[in-house]
């Protein structure tokens, strides 16, 4: 059997988690494999909205196994509160949520060190969600990190404090006011005691056992393409492969055991925190597409930039994925415009066009170049088939599956299970 993944194209907050949810029955697997609580998955069903930061997004579903896989950075504190906020859920945790002894744990200071470096970045700062992400992740590339399956030596304790003690000296450095580490370490490891109740596996076995009986495994990105440590916008990314091959290294599981790459796309653009944006609108138009697709941070809160879909990023990012398959989301936020603009290629300064994302553009003032084209203007509440969307948006997709030379199979038209328009 081989494992689908599914992952975000753009700068994240594709829609990942309402798709996975209404994907996952078709599976009886579902595992993270990069990233850590710097996502916010968002689920909508039943009149509940819930919001999923490091369990994988398959776990309001009966039957099905939710992974965390070892390319994933954790953070006991937030992952008790997650499990807590999902009580009244009745989810059965033990028989159903795996994590990788591999994968590596975010620790107080890592978060200390996030914010100390974002601040010594004055202007120029990433906009990280100061969830420890990039300090976490240097550490394991470092060779120093903590791994789940630490916490179960006897010398658990001594590990943390010989981390704690290198953190120390950098943030001295930094002169980083240490005064809530103390409460923050008490918090941690009263979680880590709780993290020890929960099923700690070494999950590159299991998910490999899972496929040779012929399970269907679904890989559920965090993150997007572009925000990709090696091709997205650097250094204005994230600290790890958010790409389809970041599933592989990210599970334990060959790349020629790759089957289906869902690549995820808003109908527009989103970016949250800093780095450059060629579609994005400064004028009535961006706040509009805000306020319509309600683009606030599901793990910040912070405004999300709003822009027109970007052609030239989303081929590129189709691309170095290998993607297979489209699907669109959030095609009913542009129910409000009467013309919608595709960017087609960038503008040099110098004149010239292109539409490719070389290493020279991330430098670079860019135009993005439009074909507009007519919206459809109404709601699509009452569709429930591809075959009773209004010309204009079949048009919409049909113009986009041309230019990205990939079919779109699935059109989201609201935030709900529900609101899911297979073709
Ligand atoms: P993720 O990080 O990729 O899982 O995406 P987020 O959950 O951070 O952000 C996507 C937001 O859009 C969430 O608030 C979803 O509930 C919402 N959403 C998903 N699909 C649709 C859609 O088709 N239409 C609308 N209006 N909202 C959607
Ligand atoms: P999901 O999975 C959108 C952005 C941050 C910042 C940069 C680096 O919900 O799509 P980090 O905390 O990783 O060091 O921040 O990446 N970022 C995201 N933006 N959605 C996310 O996740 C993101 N995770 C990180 O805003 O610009
Ligand atoms: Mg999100």
């Amino acid at each position: 059997m081989k494992m689908d993944v599914l992952l975000g194209l753009q700068w994240g907050d594709e829609g990942k988690g309402k798709v996975v949810d209404v994907l996952a029955p078709q599976y009886d697997v579902v595992a993270r494999f990069q990233g850590g609580p710097n996502a916010g998955h968002t689920l909508e069903f039943d009149g509940i909205k819930h919001v999923l930061h490091q369990i994988p997004s398959g776990i309001f579903r009966e039957n099905i196994t939710n992974i965390i896989g070892n390319g994933v950075v954790l953070d006991p504190v937030i992952l008790k509160k997650e499990i807590e906020g999902l009580h009244k859920f009745n989810i059965a945790f033990k028989k159903n949520l795996f994590i990788s002894k591999k994968a590596t744990i975010i620790i107080p200071t890592h978060k200390l060190l996030d914010a100390a470096y974002e601040k010594s970045k004055g202007d120029k700062k990433i906009g990280s969600t100061l969830k420890g992400i990039g300090p976490t992740y240097q550490d394991k590339i470092g060779r120093v990190a903590l791994r789940v399956g630490d916490i179960l030596s006897p010398d658990f304790k001594e590990k943390y404090q010989g981390l704690v003690d290198k953190h120390k000296t950098i943030l001295s450095f930094y002169d980083f006011d240490l005064s809530q580490l103390a409460e923050l370490e008490a918090t941690f490891f009263d979680a880590v005691e709780f993290f020890k109740t929960l099923n700690l596996v070494d999950s590159e076995y299991e998910v490999n056992t899972y496929l040779k009986e012929g399970q269907r495994v679904l890989a559920e990105g965090a993150q997007g393409s572009l925000l990709d440590i090696d091709f997205g916008s650097y250094p204005f990314v994230t600290s790890s492969t958010t790409m389809a091959p970041g599933a592989c290294t990210g599970l334990g599981v060959a790349p020629s055991r790759i089957g289906e790459v869902y690549g995820i796309f808003k109908a527009y653009c989103t970016r949250v925190g800093s780095g450059p944006f060629p579609t994005e609108l400064f004028d009535e138009d961006g706040e509009a597409m805000r306020k319509e697709g309600n683009e606030f941070g599901s793990t910040t809160g912070r405004p999300r930039r709003c822009g027109w879909i970007d052609l030239p990023a989303l081929k590129y990012s189709i691309m170095i994925n290998g993607v297979t398959q489209l699907f669109m989301m959030k095609a009913d936020v542009l129910n409000i415009f009467e013309q919608i603009k595709v960017c087609t290629h960038y503008e040099l300064p110098d004149g010239t066009m292109v539409d490719r994302l070389t290493y020279e553009l991330d430098s670079v003032e860019v135009k993005p170049v439009y074909q507009t084209v007519p919206g459809w203007n109404q709601s699509l509440a009452d569709i429930s088939s591809y075959d009773g969307f209004p010309k204009e948006l079949k048009d919409y997709v049909t113009m986009l599956e041309e230019a990205l030379e990939v079919p779109i199979k699935l059109v989201s038209v609201g935030p709900d299970r529900k609101q899911t328009i297979l073709r």
